[in-house]
């Protein structure tokens, strides 16, 4: 096997698992210490990097020689990875203007992914087309929605059966989409934490593979190359990331990232990762700011609330039991980042903001990650002649209520004696008075 491009490495006893052929029949995890959380390196020589950071790719696979598969042709893609990441002037200006901040800002368009549009295409295209070349033939996934609809397209396209346990609470708009594709959706009564009970029990029943979660190394290998990408498009990697978490990938992948090129390229380093979450389903923030209360005690990472069945209207972010708190909290930690909680019911007015000035339609997890922009800037967390990076990681294709709420200019009018002339300035100022109070 040692002509393998990759191998696994346990990060918790180094043990090497030779290829992803054997790590399914380890049932995914280390077979000395029983870690789920290995990671992959590659025998790849980075020096080519240079040359593919010079390109102009069509989807992450321009990565492949950094990516966990054999052989190209099972590859199952749908352009996704290679999306814009634009400068948003509208941005830039109100931090200068408001805070006396000189910054960049750039926002990374997830919602331009050609699998389902959000930031879970990269991990699926990498899944399903490891599945192919392992012959598996049935998955299962447990998800707050995005995961699951781009898994189910994916697999889908390569004849792959995917189970997906969805919580009560996840969006219509995502049942519809895998049912679509014919998928198999089982709505539990209960929240994310039971459909991930629920979803385990029936892997071990049926001996099914399972998604090992945010440290699932597909999902991981899959999501470091926005690093690369990020070197390609801003010849740079940002000082600050702001990032809607729920579990924690982003992070998790990031540092993968780094770690993985940092000697090749020695400016690469890890932003400060500003992790945002909603009001009504905030237990990361929540164990932060208990934390920073006390002054950040030995093995703080360990300490976090439970939160049952949260009632948030962002679903996918309802992650009430944040298990990967440890790792993402340490990581936050190290790179001088925070956790804030931002309010949800402004969060329309953040899209309204977004889609009059840039015409781009921002879903509901992508616009905590733009309120967690301001209230960054609000509290003095961006610096002169920093460069930051919003990824939103969504469009509103998943949230048609949400895109509802976003109706501001209708009147209901009977006859000509209702309408009045429009004044398209009076409601600029509007939008913005409701983003900045
Ligand atoms: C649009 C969007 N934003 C943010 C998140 C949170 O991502 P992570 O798993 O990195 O916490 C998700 C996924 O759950 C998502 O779909
Ligand atoms: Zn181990």
């Amino acid at each position: 096997m040692q002509n393998s491009k990759y191998y696994l490495e346990c990060t918790n006893c180094k043990r090497i698992t030779p290829d992803f052929a054997q790590w399914f029949r380890q049932n995914q995890q280390c077979p000395e210490c029983g870690s789920k959380h290995s990671e992959v390196w590659y025998r790849s020589d980075y020096g080519k990097l240079s040359a593919l950071l010079a390109g102009n790719p069509e989807s992450f696979w321009h990565y492949f020689d950094y990516l966990p598969l054999s052989d190209r042709k099972n590859i199952i893609s749908c352009n996704e990875g290679a999306i814009p990441l634009e400068r948003w002037g509208f941005l830039e200006e109100f931090a200068k203007k408001h805070y006396g901040v000189n910054c960049e800002v750039w926002v990374y368009r997830n919602d331009l992914n050609g699998g389902t549009g959000t930031f879970k295409d990269v991990a699926a295209s990498l899944a399903a087309s490891l599945f192919k070349e392992e012959g598996i033939k049935h998955y299962i996934v447990a998800s707050t929605g995005n995961t699951a609809t781009s898994y189910s397209k994916y697999l889908a396209l390569g004849g792959i059966l995917c189970s997906v346990f969805i919580p009560d609470n996840a969006l219509k708009a995502s049942e519809a989409v895998i049912s679509a594709f014919s998928q198999k959706v089982y709505r539990i009564k209960g929240d994310y934490a039971r459909a991930k009970e629920v979803a385990a029990e029936f892997a071990k029943q049926n001996n099914i593979l399972i998604s090992s979660g945010n440290i699932d190394p597909i999902r991981v290998e899959a999501k470091k190359t926005m690093v690369f990408e990020w070197l390609r498009i801003m010849k740079k990697t940002p000082d600050v990331y702001i990032q809607a978490v729920s579990g924690g990938t982003g992070p998790i992948a990031i540092d993968k990232g780094v770690r993985e090129i940092v000697n090749a390229f020695p400016q690469v380093k890890n932003p400060r990762m500003i992790m945002v979450q909603p009001d009504k389903c905030d237990p990361m923030v929540r164990a932060w700011e208990n934390a920073e209360r006390n002054n950040f005690p030995e093995g703080f990472e360990k300490d976090y609330p439970i939160l049952k069945s949260p009632q948030t209207g962002v679903p996918t972010l309802a992650t009430g039991h944040p298990a990967t708190y440890p790792l993402i909290a340490r990581l936050v930690r190290q790179t001088g980042g925070t956790f804030l909680r931002i309010s949800e019911n402004k969060l329309v007015d953040f899209a309204r903001l977004v889609a009059f000035e840039r015409k781009v339609l921002l879903g509901p997890a992508s616009a905590v990650c733009m309120a967690g922009f301001f209230k960054a800037l609000k509290e003095g967390r961006i610096n002169n002649n920093e460069t930051v990076l919003v990824n939103t990681g969504e469009g509103t294709n998943r949230a048609p209520d949400f895109l509802e709420q976003m109706i501001y200019t209708t009147d209901h009018v009977s006859g000509i004696e209702d309408c009045k002339p429009y004044d398209k300035q009076l409601i600029e100022k509007q939008l913005w008075k409701a983003v900045e109070g």
